[in-house]
């Protein structure tokens, strides 16, 4: 038994192969039966006859519906009437399963496909999406594997936020509550004082009631954090694992990406260096270049993150954002302590973020001060606070939305079509 891609090839023209898997398309016209089949690798056609079939087994075939599972053996032709370019003509044949009609086909509603997304998933484009995303989980472990750095597990259901209060999805636990995590990213803080350069990949949660184009309830995050270095570092790091990443789905994946319809030349101008645009800079490029009503002080949702990156074909790093914009944890920084070092990676073509990261506060004193301000229990953050207390360094680290990333280097129109079993606001099913 082979699989489709090894015998479409015109050295076996002529020879006998043998293949397994599902019906694709199935077409009659009484005496010929053309059958697409799919296996992981691809499709082909197959024809079934009474020319090397008795009656029986032809009429067995011509009976088959769409998705049906078979295994079949047969003489490979070189044809260039074949939707592939090749056609075996079978000689034998199992049928594991005859299907009843296959309930999904294209344009059936968003809420029908999302329903039936466990059939779904068997479609080409579906298919061309996971191998994708396969290989952008891989290159991630991959570039950081290669530069040296640790892989790490950081845990799921943990009692201290992040990212704010408001989007902790609380979950009861033996009489107490415990919260789903937004980010492993103090965790990641607390390896780097033995291991240095440490990176997660694990699903992080957010229980924010948003619906845009952008949002998952439940999203795969990697995220890496370093001791020792700077924000421009880290962005130099990033930078170089977007244009690796990048890099390997155009290398892989070029069929793929023809079957998403994903101009592949913008992709192969996916090199370092990105552009990196102060916010202060970003926010009057916006009102002067591109008449976006957006001042200093705005902070940067979907539709605004839209508007400016349709403007771009790179990523583009955003900086030194005012302090008020985000989280306690970011450095001020010293020359402008109303402004952190910190950084949002956009996508472009009207992606926007994908990442979002920065230099942490390593000082006790000062990151105390910032905890009051946000009226955070020291108690609950006491293992936090401890890193800054015994051998605390400068250090730096990054979140990265896989799904997002998934979404825009496949140009995909939601992130739902970027993963196999999106969970949203409305939706934790199938
Ligand atoms: O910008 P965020 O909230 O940063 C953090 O969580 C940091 N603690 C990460 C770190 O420094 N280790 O999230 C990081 C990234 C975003 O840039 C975005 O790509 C993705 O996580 N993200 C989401 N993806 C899908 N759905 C959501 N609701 C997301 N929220 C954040």
């Amino acid at each position: 038994m082979s699989h489709i891609v090894e015998i479409s090839t015109d050295s076996l023209d002529g020879k006998e192969v043998s293949v397994r898997g599902w019906v694709y398309r199935i077409r009659s016209s009484g005496k010929l039966t053309f059958i697409v089949l799919r296996d992981s690798t691809g499709i082909i056609q197959m024809l079934s006859s009474t020319r090397s079939l008795s009656e029986e087994q032809h009429k067995e075939l011509s009976a088959l519906t769409i998705e049906s599972s078979l295994e079949a053996t047969g003489i490979l032709h070189k044809d260039q009437r074949a939707t592939t370019g090749y056609e075996i003509e079978i000689k034998n044949f199992k049928v594991y399963q005859r299907n009843d009609n296959f309930p999904v086909s294209k344009d059936l509603g968003e809420e029908f496909m999302l329903d039936n997304r466990h059939l779904w998933l068997r479609s080409r484009e579906f298919t061309a999406m996971m191998k994708v995303r396969s290989t952008v989980f891989n290159a991630f472990a991959d570039f950081y594997n290669r530069n040296g750095y640790y892989q790490v597990q950081p845990p799921i259901m943990v009692s201290t936020a992040t990212e704010g209060g408001s989007t902790l999805f609380k979950v009861p636990f033996f009489g107490e509550e415990v919260s789903l995590s937004q980010s492993s990213q103090f965790y990641l803080e607390t390896f780097i004082f033995s291991l240095e350069k440490v990176y997660t990949i694990s699903p992080s949660f957010r229980a924010e009631k948003s619906r845009t184009f952008r949002h998952l309830t439940e999203y795969w995050h990697a995220e890496a954090e370093v001791a020792w270095i700077h924000n421009d570092e880290m962005m130099e790091i990033e930078e170089r694992m977007i244009e690796y990443i990048v890099g390997q789905v155009v290398k892989h994946h070029e069929e793929e990406l023809k079957i998403l319809g994903r101009d592949i030349e913008l992709l192969r101008k996916i090199k370092a260096p990105f552009p990196r645009i102060r916010y202060s800079k970003l926010m009057e490029m916006a009102k002067k270049e591109w008449g976006l009503d957006l001042k200093y002080g705005d902070d940067l949702g979907a539709d605004e993150e839209r508007a400016i990156t349709v403007h771009f074909d790179k990523p583009v790093f955003v900086t030194h954002f005012p302090t008020e914009l985000k989280t306690f944890y970011h450095l001020p920084d010293p020359e402008n302590p109303s402004e952190i070092l910190c950084h949002d990676l956009l996508a472009p073509e009207g992606y926007g973020e994908i990442i979002g990261g920065g230099e942490r506060i390593w000082d006790l004193a000062q990151l105390e001060k910032r905890m009051e301000e946000y009226n955070l229990p020291k108690d609950d953050y006491y293992w936090y606070l401890d890193l800054r207390k015994y051998g605390s360094v400068p250090h730096s680290g990054f979140g990265l939305g896989l799904d997002r990333l998934c979404m825009w280097i496949m140009k995909l129109s939601n992130i739902k079509e970027a993963i196999p079993y999106p969970r949203t606001v409305r939706r934790t099913r199938p």
